[in-house]
């Protein structure tokens, strides 16, 4: 099973997907992202995984950026495209295109907290548990259908910087898995 990871930012998931290929069903022929200053692309370096770097502030609407992906996708032709800390919304059109193959994972407890800030939204309500998701990329954002979420309960002394980490931790264990399983 071959998959392509796009990320934008830290990439501790690229990583942990990129160092576990060898333990798993499926290679990563590829990276993608939109951000130049990513640090992940030091990380397909070290992996020597090519990175296709596209800037989305070079386009004026997200269907031409988008646009450009698709030439990007139809070259190196995934099954699945992994999104893993990729922190642009994708365009109706290229989801249409690779319907069932895109996957996210989301660090909160879906349907709870779609889009940014889910470890302070987990904080400032109170909650007693948080997690993280993977699920199917739909149109509509972190709405897909589930495939795996795993949770732990938070303490009194959380922060959003340490659920961060529990949740990266519990991501980057989990993640590599999952793909694996899509199969
Ligand atoms: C992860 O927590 C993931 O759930 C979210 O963005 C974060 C990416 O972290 N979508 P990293 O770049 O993989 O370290």
């Amino acid at each position: 099973m071959k998959i392509v990871v796009f990320f934008s930012g830290t990439g501790t998931n690229l990583e942990s997907i990129l160092r576990e290929q060898k333990n798993y069903d499926y290679e990563v022929i590829g990276a993608f992202t939109n951000n130049p200053n990513a640090k992940g692309i030091e990380i397909c370096d070290k992996y020597e995984t090519e990175c296709k770097i596209i800037d989305h502030k070079d386009f004026n609407s997200r269907e031409d950026f988008d646009k450009n992906i698709s030439i990007f996708l139809d070259q190196i032709n995934p099954d699945y495209i992994i999104l893993a800390g990729y922190m642009r919304i994708i365009s109706k059109s290229l989801v249409d295109d690779w319907e069932g193959q895109i996957i996210n994972i989301h660090p909160s407890l879906l349907p709870k907290y779609p889009g940014l800030d889910t470890h302070k939204k987990a904080l400032q309500a109170k909650d007693k548990m948080h997690g993280t998701t993977i699920h199917y990329v739909i149109s509509e954002l972190d709405a897909g259908p589930i495939i795996r979420q795993e949770s732990f309960e938070i303490e009194l002394n959380d922060t959003i910087e340490s659920l961060t980490n529990k949740v990266k931790e519990i991501e980057n264990k989990i993640y590599p898995e999952t793909i694996s399983n899509l199969i």
